[in-house]
């Protein structure tokens, strides 16, 4: 019988930690409510002893998801591994991953330890940690670029104290495929108590090799869980991709000849409520997810594709989720429509008043653009979760005046804490007027270093999403905002980023 491969999703711990792609707890909880309608076997909810937020979040999340297990990482000290079982403990399964550097760099000139003091926290972590929780992982960081014959020692003893996984970081993605693979192997054979453990890998995409090296440590390496991220988001080049590496071993089963668990036709819903939720644009040809995944422009392939799909196609766009871009409500489209909608489209409201509110926004949406796609639901449920959020700065209205030759002018009614104020500008663009118009009022000081904008569905006729990225203070957060006119979209985006800079978030660092 094939064995099982365990998906450990760390999009809301190791993918938040990406610069700008922090989250707000009910932004991760709903992330948290598609892993699990996607069926991902642990989701790692986040740090809880990082800050007071990422606790809250842990902690939702923990009580909200019942079907998969949540998992807390923590550092190897009795302090962090408290914090994380006391999040945890309304989760019907829960995880404690504690984790100490082992590579001789990280010891000397990160931690200032010395390697048996390393081997003796990491034994007192793992061994506190089991007094909590049943199910503990145990992650040498910077593994691969760790001494073998140390970590072989540190790995055996955690096993001893009770560590039920053992994952083995490429914290940095210097690893290449056969190597890792061959590495994770000769751990495996050379720890005398490895069987008493699950495998697992968990690679950094820095040489773009994240999902490769992880489908060699399973293969070659033997490795049963892989850890990995909803569109490989994460910090520098981002994790091991969760679409990537599932479909990988859904399509190739002849080969790896493993079985998983999840439900892949909700991949491009946890795609998109990523994207959404972070700023983080999908590129269009990403495997997978990008829009031109299952594209076929050429008309050879075109022609091949439509007598025999399998000729160009070696995954179905419906297994992953991929509806065909249909219309599916416009403005004489009823609530039950709408909410059914919802329902298909795996969006969970709290309550009658939520979708009542998010249906109006809908039927003010249907009054501008008479086409509304799966994308403009999700965008508008995305704005309306942020909205509710009590926020600083609210968008109000906007009128801007542009004509070749002239200097563009931009007039902005937005709400600070609920007063409303009028700002006004020139720019040397009707986006960068409107901008500089809510600066005039707000003077945050905040250096803008990223703009982007996309078209939700594809044509002239969709909704423009924006991304701003800010910084200030040392702090990069994200903002996003969609509109059929990017110039608001653009607008809302800026609030959106305002109000992220404006909550306070202390955090400390999982590589700190
Ligand atoms: O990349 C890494 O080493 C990590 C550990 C904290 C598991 O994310
Ligand atoms: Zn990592």
């Amino acid at each position: 019988m094939a064995d099982k491969l365990i998906i450990f999703d760390t999009t809301l711990r190791d993918g938040e930690q990406s610069p700008g792609a922090s989250m707000t707890r009910d932004e991760k909880l709903r992330i948290a409510r598609q892993l699990e309608r996607l069926r991902v076997d642990v989701i790692e909810a986040g740090f809880a002893a990082s800050s007071n937020g990422d606790f809250e979040a842990v902690k939702a999340i923990a009580n909200a998801i019942k079907d998969s297990t949540i998992c807390s990482l923590s550092r190897a000290n009795d302090r962090d591994i408290s914090r994380a079982a006391e999040a945890l403990v309304g989760a019907n399964s829960s995880r404690i991953h504690t984790f100490i550097a082992t590579s001789a760099l990280h010891m000397e000139k990160k931690l200032r330890m010395t390697p048996e003091q390393v081997l003796e926290q990491a034994k007192l972590a793992v061994r506190f940690a089991r007094n909590l929780v049943a199910d503990v992982e145990f992650s040498p960081e910077d593994g691969y670029r760790s001494d073998p014959d140390f970590l072989c020692r540190v790995i055996e003893a955690v096993i001893a104290e009770g560590a039920t996984t053992i994952n083995v970081p490429d914290t940095v993605g210097y690893a290449i495929p056969e190597l890792y693979g061959n590495f994770i192997k000769s751990l495996r054979e050379r720890v005398p108590n490895s069987d008493k453990a699950v495998w697992s890998v968990h690679c950094h995409n820095d040489l773009g090799m994240a999902v490769a090296n992880s489908l060699a440590g399973v293969k070659i390496g033997g490795a049963r869980q892989i850890e990995c991220t909803i569109n490989g988001l994460g910090e520098r080049a981002g994790n091991c991709a969760l679409e990537e590496v599932v479909m990988a071993i859904k399509t190739r089963r002849d080969y790896f000849d493993l079985v998983m668990g999840i439900d892949t036709s909700q991949i491009v819903a946890a795609s998109r409520m990523v994207s959404q939720t972070t700023g983080f644009v999908v590129q269009p040809n990403k495997a997978v997810v990008g829009a031109n995944a299952f594209a076929h422009a050429s008309g050879i392939h075109q022609d091949g594709v439509l007598k025999a799909r399998d000729t160009y196609e070696i995954m179905r766009a419906e297994e992953v989720g991929w509806s065909a871009n249909k219309i599916v409500l416009g403005k004489l489209s009823g609530r039950n429509a709408f909410k059914q909608r919802l329902h298909e489209l795996g969006v969970q409201m709290e309550s009658e008043a939520d979708i009542n509110t998010a249906f109006s926004k809908f039927k003010e949406l249907a009054d501008r653009k008479s086409e509304i796609f799966d994308e403009d639901i999700l965008a508008l449920v995305s704005e309306e979760a942020v909205t509710q959020q009590h926020e600083q700065y609210g968008f109000v209205s906007l009128s801007q005046h542009s004509e070749t030759g002239e200097r563009p002018h931009a007039s902005i009614v937005f709400t600070v804490e609920g007063r409303e104020f009028t700002g006004e500008s020139d720019g040397n663009g009707p986006v960068d007027a409107s901008l500089k118009a809510i600066e005039s009022h707000v003077r945050s000081g905040a250096e803008m270093v990223l703009y982007s904008v996309n078209a939700i569905s594809g044509s002239t006729e969709s909704q423009g999403e924006v991304t701003v990225r800010l910084q200030n203070s040392g702090r990069v957060v994200n903002g996003v905002g969609a509109d059929p006119d990017i110039i608001v979209a653009s607008a809302k985006a800026y609030l959106s980023a305002l109000n992220k800079l404006q909550s306070k978030a202390d955090r400390v660092a999982a590589q700190g």
